[in-house]
């Protein structure tokens, strides 16, 4: 397979410019990428510049210039038109299977050989997408976390059809701009990390249910307890400092029974029950106490940049 090489990425095309492709816009914009921005709703571009413009003094803070080049943004009526000229596609239409699989088949002679496409869906297989597609082998799962020009990390997984070097190239590609790419070996739904949210929700959903503890105290031991060490390690790296001089193989031993039996009581409901989500929606009304969702984003993404300076700077030191 003959690919653009990673770090000869000049232009890339974003399909779909919604929460997630302005956000991808925006920061491949501020790692020095030319974006050719597409979406078929009305009024998009202007949205889209907003988002752009929103989001730029926490991208500068973090190292872009001061101001987006505005010669490297261009936003395109036609999807093949906005394709035909990039070296790499990050895809970012709504969540629908069969709204993706249609979007493929015109995109599939839109893109030049050696271009990868990734798709940002958070649930759906690549393997489902990319069936019947000529270009297939180039086809991939590039998930980012909202939002993508803050959180750096992505996760990249191929289906059935995909060739290993397109899965190699997205990881090259997202590393060599800044991002932190994991390889995910076989596809499962949800991905990885939000099937780590998912475990940590369900039980935060189970012991609102059984009431061990109020909604916002639930939010306090996750952010005030492990979630801060979450940040700088994974829970493996955690458990290793947690044995002592024994490390992993003394924390496995010593906290595995116990881990067990925490783990045969954990709540395991499939579905969340009207009763549930009420008291939950009822938990996070008290906790936002007025503020309303701008201000918690705002409050959000000033403590995300900061923490983002302070782990680059210190990790910068070693
Ligand atoms: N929102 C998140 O937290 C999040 C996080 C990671 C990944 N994702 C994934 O990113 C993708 C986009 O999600 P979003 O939250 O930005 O949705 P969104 O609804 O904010 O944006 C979707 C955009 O796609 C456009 N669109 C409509 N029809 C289209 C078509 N046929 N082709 C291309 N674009 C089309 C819409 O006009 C809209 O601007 C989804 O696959 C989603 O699963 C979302």
């Amino acid at each position: 397979m003959n690919l653009v090489k990673p770090d000869a990425v000049e232009r890339v095309a974003i399909l779909g410019a919604g929460t997630i492709g302005a956000s991808w816009a925006a920061y491949f914009l501020a790692h020095g990428l030319a974006v050719n921005i597409w979406d078929p709703a009305p009024g998009y571009e202007a949205r889209c510049r907003a988002f752009i413009a929103a989001a730029w003094p926490a991208l500068s803070r973090l190292g872009a210039p001061e101001a987006p080049d505005e010669s490297r943004m261009a936003f395109f009526d036609d999807m093949a038109e906005a394709v035909r000229s990039s070296q790499f596609v990050q895809e970012n239409g709504p969540e629908d299977k069969q709204l993706k699989i249609e979007l493929y088949s015109r995109l599939d002679d839109a893109m030049a050989d050696g271009v990868v496409m990734a798709s940002s869906s958070s649930g759906l297989l690549i393997s489902e997408l990319q069936a019947g597609r000529k270009a297939a082998a180039r086809y991939v799962i590039g998930h980012p976390f909202n939002p993508p020009h803050l959180i750096p990390l992505v996760e990249v997984v191929g289906g059935e059809q995909t060739d290993a070097a397109a899965i190699d190239w997205a990881l090259a590609f997202y590393n060599g701009c800044g991002k932190k790419a994991i390889r995910i070996n076989r596809e499962v739904p949800g991905h990885l990390a939000n099937r780590l949210q998912a475990a940590m929700w369900r039980e935060a959903m189970h012991l609102v249910d059984t009431d061990v503890a109020s909604v916002e105290d639930i939010d306090i031991a996750v952010s005030y307890g492990p979630g801060l060490r979450w940040a700088l390690m994974g829970p493996n790296l955690i458990f290793h400092l947690a044995g002592g001089d024994g490390g992993i193989r003394h924390s496995v031993e010593h906290f595995g029974p116990a881990l067990e039996s925490w783990w045969a009581d954990l709540g395991s409901a499939p579905t969340i029950s009207s009763r549930t989500a009420e008291k939950l929606i009822a938990g996070v009304e008290d906790e936002a106490a007025g503020r309303s969702l701008e201000d918690l984003t705002g409050e959000r993404d000033q403590l995300l940049i900061s923490l983002l300076e302070m782990l680059a700077r210190e990790r910068g030191k070693s």
